[in-house]
């Protein structure tokens, strides 16, 4: 497997990055994570990931015993060390193992982990030109009130139950409603739509993606009304454009919801709206306010 993991305060191959099954991250998903990508040799937005990366931890009482400079040191250097120029990079903390005989979290030490690999799209550039079948699942996202969703989380029995779902309904990725019925977000990614003119996207029950941040100030940049809000059902399925927002592949055009064509639109054929925010998305890979350049030497 190509890429390069740290755990242990060592670098090591990816195969080798291992933990014990006793790890409280594995067995009660007592952790926190976040993603963030390097395009083209370059880390993109890599202050609002760690910025997000501490703050799930703080919410989680969760300590990595590691400065944000630090965490950012090793980002780099496991990029660095894959050579990767287009590489997904994940930083975990775990809540670790309790002491002998322990049930009680705070006497667990906390684990900080790492990895680079090659760049992982939520859909392939050949699935997304094709368009993306989106199916609305009934499951519902486990509540904000349980587990706060701005919290980056593995919590993700709901997400995997309603993939599962969307398969058998012919569809290849899945959104999931709250107990009211609106829409949340998916596998990987927040979900915007363009009802009525204005760009919704759900304003509660979701993590607070960095690309749905990128979106929300490219769409007011660009004039274009933007709204969070609450969005029912009804609105995604009578939208004029849909897409999905992720670190895994940025602003990705939906083609059908429930197997219904967006906006009577062909398959693959998006909406100037989400054509426009791609291109200025892929953009602000190019602007130095955004970007920090990864040295291989
Ligand atoms: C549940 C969930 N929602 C939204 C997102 C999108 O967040 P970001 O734009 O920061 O990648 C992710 C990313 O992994 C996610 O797991």
């Amino acid at each position: 497997m190509q890429g390069c993991a740290y755990i242990d305060d060592r670098y090591v191959a990816p195969e080798d990055a291992k933990i014990s099954i006793f790890d409280w991250g594995f067995l009660h998903s007592d952790a926190t994570y976040d993603v963030a990508h390097v395009w083209q040799g370059r880390f993109f937005r890599l202050s609002d990931h760690v910025d997000r990366f501490f703050a799930s931890m703080d919410r989680l009482r969760l300590n990595p015993g590691k400065t944000r400079d630090e965490v950012r040191a090793v980002m780099h250097e496991c990029v660095r060390r894959a050579g990767l120029r287009d590489a997904y990079v994940e930083v975990l903390c775990t809540r670790g193992m309790p002491a002998p005989g322990s049930r009680d979290p705070r006497s667990c030490t906390n684990r900080f982990m790492a990895f680079a690999i090659p760049f992982v799209w939520i859909a392939d550039p050949a699935k997304q030109a094709r368009g993306i079948d989106l199916i609305v699942s009934d499951v519902q996202r486990i509540a904000a009130a349980s587990v706060d969703p701005r919290i980056k989380n593995y919590h993700w029995l709901d997400m995997v139950t309603a993939l599962f779902q969307a398969y058998e309904r012919g569809g290849e990725t899945v959104v999931l409603v709250d107990a009211a019925g609106d829409i949340t977000e998916g596998p990987g990614f927040n979900v915007f739509a363009l009802v009525d003119g204005t760009l919704v996207t759900p304003a509660a029950g979701v993590l607070e993606g960095i690309s749905r941040r990128t979106v929300i100030e490219l769409a007011r940049a660009h004039g274009i009304p933007v709204r969070e809000a609450s969005l029912p059902v009804a609105d995604l399925k009578r939208a004029d454009e849909v897409f999905l927002s992720s670190t895994g592949g940025g602003v990705i055009g939906i083609s059908r919801v429930d197997g219904v064509p967006v906006a009577g639109r062909a398959s693959g054929a998006f909406g100037p709206v989400t054509l426009q925010l791609q291109q200025a998305y892929w953009g602000l890979h190019e602007d130095p306010r955004y970007v920090e350049t990864v040295d291989y030497s």
